[in-house]
């Protein structure tokens, strides 16, 4: 038993054998921690069983827990090469109680374990504890038999173990072997304390306290115990080497770095070999993670470390980018240990050969004016910030990368000029800010923005994390409270909450602290990546620099990827369907619903429509992984992409796919739909649940929109369209199959009733049924001189049909004049005349019907001499009317 993989599962079930529950690493990025950048420590995930907020249902845990200690409280980035035992990224074995057992069976469970499990010689070891702590070290006494010279007593804070500025801590008892004289080194507390000679490789802490505020520390409801062993110590002890670089797990990563280089270290360049080793290490597990390299927070160290490793790689001559082709190495390694690292393998590669091909553009030149503006220097000197800046600025070195670059030759950084030169150009781009006509009340975040740097995005891997308030702002004012009842936007130093973008709408949920409540109703983004949450404060006071449980609607958030994974598969579904020519024009992805516009000339027919739907539920069917990954915008325009158009992307873009690469029509080497985009989307197509497409319409010239609904609303909406069919159906006194075909008949018989009733209704008019006008005969007829004269004033007749009433009069008089005026429901009036052809050229329907006109209050009127027509706005003259045409005809 000495290989890592075999150390790693002895520990763990010597402690589950003890009464341990096995527990999963927790991610390198914190959850349950705002103030930590990384995973630092096994205790971490712990934090708040530690200090009672949380319960678990085990009492004793045991851990093989992924650490990163760069950047932040616990920074061991300058080590990593020059030592044997600093590492960037490493795993730290340990057993918890969580108010179980305390000091004497803590020491008691390492005693057995490290002399019996591991055999390690009693005399090669000792131990620290803290000054004051007798009890302990009467422990050590009693339980591994030392005597007072192997129990060193530590004022300082090594022994004192503290996660961070604030959090739970307590004393602790580090155990230390001794690796020979041969090593240099004196044991802890000697001046020599930093060799390499006395190796601590477990830290116990007895944790007592939680330090609530830099100032404040109280007890912990009951003391606990938190342990740490580093593994790779513990194998490169077990392994009877001197350093961790050279246990199984580091020569092999080592070997594979010498293939990939074709030579091996050689004494002069060994520290590089073992930089790329561990950096190696440190990004792939930080990708795997949800991190992706940028320019600030967690991906700004995440680009440190890699750009550090790179820089070595170019160090040892690698003419092609090196560090993806090591990947396969790490996770033949380490990857039955933490499967993430398997399921992240291509997209760590891709990750990492992207990084370099880019940095790798601007490494030459740059390390050509290191070596040029360095070249007089010698031991002591320091190298001008002003240049350490221009290299950071436009050549993309790290300030660390420049300093490792010169630590060999014993330079140092002119760290106060290179701050100098960062803040002019901060100033620089301050003024730009005020000349980009941003209106007053916007202006409040600018400021903040460049006070507090840009908010960490912790949303795409959680909808839970905790955040430190950096900002309050009321009413387009920086505020230092908010009180019960107000409303107003706050800022955090990370945050789950997604900031509206991309069509995306923001996420809502509620914000949690001692005593205090904020409702979030809103979020968005300001300054470019400033987030900002908008609501309401429901209990307490909110302050600045409180420390928040942020908890996202996951409903609602669920609900929204699933409508902006379901609009990228219908925008690539109508591509299909449509053509080519298909370009996105805007987009809402809502809880409740998605919408999406673009290009196309014509509306979308119900077949094509139906066609998009079943191919984008075809891959919701497939449940493929959906993927993502950041690339170049160039590089991922070629590799086909759809971007919006006009948008302005950043250097490097999230670039989303899902669905086979091989799946008809797909021709896209990365899947099925690629998009870039700063969404959150679900993590397989499955999850969509269902596509449905309620509607399609135009927008704009050219521009149609289609709205869809997934999951639920999807469901819920064919519900109600079954329901709605099954109530006419039941109106309808037939099954719901028949619904179309009785609705047809109905129709049919309504349209044949229509023409009966107006049948009836003429037949009524002209068989006098209606007012006739005054002295006339039943049928409305009279004697003009020798000419017959049919008026008649009619009721409930279109006007379209008079003329047709006015031909049946004529035929019926055989000769003479008809005059027919219809009434219509709002009292206006239209009059036809009908003179019989052999009685035209005596009278001329077009005059009567003027005639008639006039009197209805109307004017005018038109038609042929044996027909004319007219209207008027007075329906009570028409009688009036009738008798002016007689009148009109006796005088002719
Ligand atoms: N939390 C302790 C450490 O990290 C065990 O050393």
């Amino acid at each position: 038993m000495s290989g890592v993989n075999e150390i790693r599962s002895t520990f763990l079930k010597f402690f589950a054998d003890n009464g341990h529950e096995i527990v999963s690493s927790s991610p390198l990025v914190p959850r349950n921690d705002p103030t930590l950048m990384f995973t630092n420590a096994g205790m971490v995930q712990f934090k708040n069983v530690f200090t009672g907020v949380e319960k678990r249902a085990y009492q004793r845990a045991t851990t093989s827990q992924k650490c990163v200690r760069a950047g932040g409280k616990h920074n061991d980035l300058d080590n990593v090469g020059y030592t044997a035992r600093h590492l960037t990224f490493f795993e730290m074995l340990g057993n918890f109680s969580f108010g179980d057992y305390f000091k004497e069976r803590a020491i008691e469970l390492a005693w057995t374990l490290i002399t019996k499990e591991f055999g390690l010689k009693k005399d090669k070891l000792l131990v620290t504890v803290y000054h004051n702590d007798d009890a302990a070290a009467g422990f050590w006494k009693k339980i591994a038999g030392f005597t007072d010279d192997r129990i060193i007593r530590i004022a300082t804070s090594d022994n004192f173990w503290a996660m961070g500025d604030t959090g739970p801590c307590g004393p602790c008892s580090e155990i230390f072997i001794d690796r020979g004289e041969h090593i240099w080194g004196g044991p802890p507390g000697s001046p020599e304390e930093d060799g390499d000679r006395f190796l601590e490789f477990w830290n116990l802490v007895f944790m007592q306290f939680e330090q609530v505020t830099p100032e404040q520390r109280v007890d912990l409801p009951r003391p606990s115990i938190d342990t740490g062993m580093g593994l790779e110590r513990m194998a490169s002890v077990l392994q009877g080497v001197e350093s961790v670089f050279e246990t199984d797990m580091f020569r092999h990563l080592i070997e594979a770095t010498s293939a990939a280089l074709g030579q091996g270290p050689g004494k002069d360049n060994i520290a590089s070999y073992r930089v790329i080793a561990d950096h190696l290490r440190a990004s792939s597990f930080l990708i795997s993670d949800g991190v992706l390299p940028s320019n600030e927070g967690r991906g700004y160290v995440l680009r440190r470390i890699m750009r550090r490793a790179m820089r070595h790689g170019q160090l040892l001559g690698a003419r092609e980018p090196l560090m993806h082709r090591l990947v396969w190495a790490l996770v033949r390694e380490m990857g039955q240990a933490y499967p993430e690292l398997v399921r992240a393998e291509t997209l760590i590669e891709e990750t990492l050969r992207l990084e370099e091909t880019r940095f790798r553009k601007t490494l030459d030149r740059g390390l050509a004016i290191l070596d040029e503006k360095s070249v007089g220097l010698k031991k002591g000197d320091m190298f001008d910030g002003d240049t350490a800046f221009t290299l950071y600025d436009t050549y993309g070195f790290p300030l660390d990368l420049t300093q490792d670059a010169l630590k060999s030759r014993g330079i140092s950084v002119d760290q106060a000029s290179f701050t100098d030169a960062m803040d002019r150009q901060r100033a620089k781009a301050r003024a730009s800010w005020v000349g980009s006509g941003d209106t007053a009340s916007e202006a409040v975040w600018f400021p903040l923005r460049e006070k507090l740097g840009a908010t960490e995005f912790l949303g795409y891997e959680t909808e839970t994390a905790e955040g430190v308030v950096g900002a309050l702002v009321k009413d387009g004012a920086a505020v230092d409270q908010l009180k019960l009842g107000e409303s107003g936007a706050i800022v955090l130093n990370q945050t789950p909450f997604y900031g509206e973008s991309g069509g995306q709408v923001g996420d809502i949920g509620v914000m949690l602290g001692e005593g205090v409540r904020f409702r979030v109703t809103d979020t968005q983004k300001k300054a470019g990546d400033l987030f900002i949450h908008l609501g309401t404060v429901e209990q307490g006071t909110l302050k600045a620099g409180t420390a928040l449980q942020l908890d996202v609607d996951h409903a609602r958030r669920s609900s929204i990827r699933a409508h902006h994974s379901a609009t990228h598969l219908l925008h690539e579904a109508l591509r299909q369907v449509l053509g080519d020519h298909i370009a996105q024009r805007g987009s809402l992805v809502a809880p409740d619903r998605l919408r999406f516009d673009f290009v196309h000339p014509k509306p979308i027919t119900p077949e094509e429509l139906a066609r998009v739907e079943d191919i984008a539920n075809e891959v919701v069917l497939e449940n493929d992984e959906v993927t993502t990954r950041l690339m170049g915008v160039d590089e991922a325009r070629e590799a086909g992409a759809r971007a919006l158009f006009g948008e302005k992307y950043g250097d490097e873009v999230r670039v989303v796919s899902m669905g086979k690469t091989a799946r008809e029509h797909g021709t896209n080497a990365l899947g099925w739909s690629v998009e870039l985009c700063g969404g959150t989307h679900v993590k397989r197509t499955g999850d969509i649940g269902l596509i449905s497409v309620t509607s399609e319409s135009a927008v704009a010239s050219g521009v149609r929109r289609i709205e869809a609904l997934t999951g639920n609303y999807a469901r819920k909406h064919a519900n109600d369209a079954i329901a709605l069919a099954k109530t006419a159906a039941n109106e309808l006194r037939t099954s719901v199959d028949d619904v179309p075909a009785r609705i047809a008949a109905l129709m049919e018989e309504r349209k044949k009733l229509e023409r009966d009733l107006s049948d009836a209704r003429k037949k009524l008019a002209m068989g006098g049924g209606a007012s006739a006008s005054n002295g006339a005969s039943a049928a409305g007829v009279r004697e003009v001189g020798d000419v017959k004269l049919m008026a008649r004033a009619v009721e409930g007749i279109e006007m379209k049909d008079l003329k047709s009433l006015a031909d049946d009069g004529k035929k019926q008089l055989g000769s003479g004049v008809v005059a027919i005026v219809g009434v219509t429901d709002d009292g206006k009036a239209g009059v036809v005349v009908g003179v019989t052809a052999d009685l035209t050229a005596r009278y001329n329907a077009v005059d009567l019907v003027r005639v008639a006109s006039e009197a209805l209050g109307g004017k005018g009127g038109g038609g042929r001499p044996d027909m004319a027509q007219a209207g008027g706005p007075d329906g009570a003259k028409a009688d009036a009317a009738l008798a002016a045409i007689e009148k009109a005809m006796a005088g002719a």
